[in-house]
């Protein structure tokens, strides 16, 4: 597997072609994993290019990044201008977003608050899992692998070093056939999947955790909830057992790769009747009208690329 090179990539401040984006050896956030970033996308609305909640996602990108005391020395308005930028001179109507903010050289002494050094990369990624998957639903595993404790690296923040354990989970679910982990969190609660969040529904509503349970607070799981509720269907957040995914009608996961995609399965028992339920469906094609800007009422939650609509086309 490798990345189709895009044009240009922003780094600290500056455009720089592909082959030129590098970070040095020494750089503290290689040896360490001391990161943070977020994955966004851009979809292709009717007037242009527009990304999805990119306010909540600088928002958890600048919160990810206090706990860590990694001083972004750029404003998020400064950044959000340098996102779109790198997406129009790479010329995409729709992309995966991933800017990263990571401690540079200075010292590898564990103590030592390097330089901060910040990478705005954008490619073409269409859903992690395929348009098979988001109508069928996935088979999914229950991994050996406990999603850490809050108490341990806080769950709530995006940091690069948090994803071993996902890497972990998915490779081991991977060499057993299955599409993705599923973590438990220390108390044998449901935690989340490697890379998204959970919902479950039962009789009509839907539930799904909070941080109380180990997970990030995804952006995709908070516009869910809302979308939900919007159309009329109960939403509770409490802690989830393994019994009720089992025994749940309906299950999907959410998250920015793999935006809603059902669960048809875990370790080989069907999830309801074993394929995509009707609410899953009512929620996803709601969230697909919403981020095409069909939605007038959500349109709140599109940042365009260009500044007036129809500037693609003239510039
Ligand atoms: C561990 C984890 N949980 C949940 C999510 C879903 O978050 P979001 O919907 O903001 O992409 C992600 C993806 O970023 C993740 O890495």
């Amino acid at each position: 597997m490798s990345f189709e090179k895009t044009r240009w990539v922003w780094q600290d401040g500056e455009f720089l072609r592909w082959d030129e984006a590098k970070i040095h050896s020494s750089a503290f956030g290689l040896h360490y994993g001391a990161g943070v970033f977020e994955g966004i996308r851009c979809y292709e609305a009717a007037d242009g290019p527009a990304i999805f909640r990119l306010k909540e996602h600088m928002d958890r990108l600048y919160a990810s990044a206090a706990v860590y005391q990694l001083n972004i020395p750029f404003t998020p308005e400064e950044l959000n201008e340098a996102i779109c930028e790198t997406i129009r001179r790479n010329d995409f109507k729709s992309c995966y977003i991933r800017p990263t903010a990571y401690f540079d050289s200075g010292s590898l002494g564990i103590r030592s608050v390097c330089p901060v050094g910040i990478n705005i990369l954008t490619w073409e990624w269409p859903n992690d899992f395929g348009a098979e998957k988001l109508a069928k639903g996935m088979r999914v595993t229950v991994s050996p692998y406990k999603k850490f404790h809050s108490s341990m690296i806080p769950t709530t923040a995006k940091a690069t070093g948090n994803y071993l354990n996902s890497i972990l989970a998915v490779r081991e679910a991977a060499s057993r056939g299955y599409d993705e982990a599923i973590l438990l969190d220390v108390n044998g609660n449901l935690a989340e999947g490697a890379v998204e969040n959970i919902f479950l529904i039962k009789d009509g509503r839907l539930l799904t955790n909070d941080q109380n349970s180990s997970i990030l607070l995804g952006i995709t799981r908070a516009s869910v909830i809302q979308i939900a509720r919007d159309l009329g269907y109960e939403v509770e957040i409490r802690s989830l057992k393994l019994d009720e995914l089992l025994n749940a009608d309906e299950a999907f996961l959410t998250g920015t790769a793999i935006e809603i995609t059902p669960i048809r399965e875990v370790d080989g028992r069907a999830i309801g009747n074993g394929a995509r339920g009707p609410i899953t469906e009512t929620i996803q094609k709601t969230f697909f009208d919403i981020v095409a800007g069909r939605k007038e009422e959500y349109r709140h939650w599109l940042h365009p690329v260009w500044k007036q609509a129809g500037a693609r086309k003239a510039a």
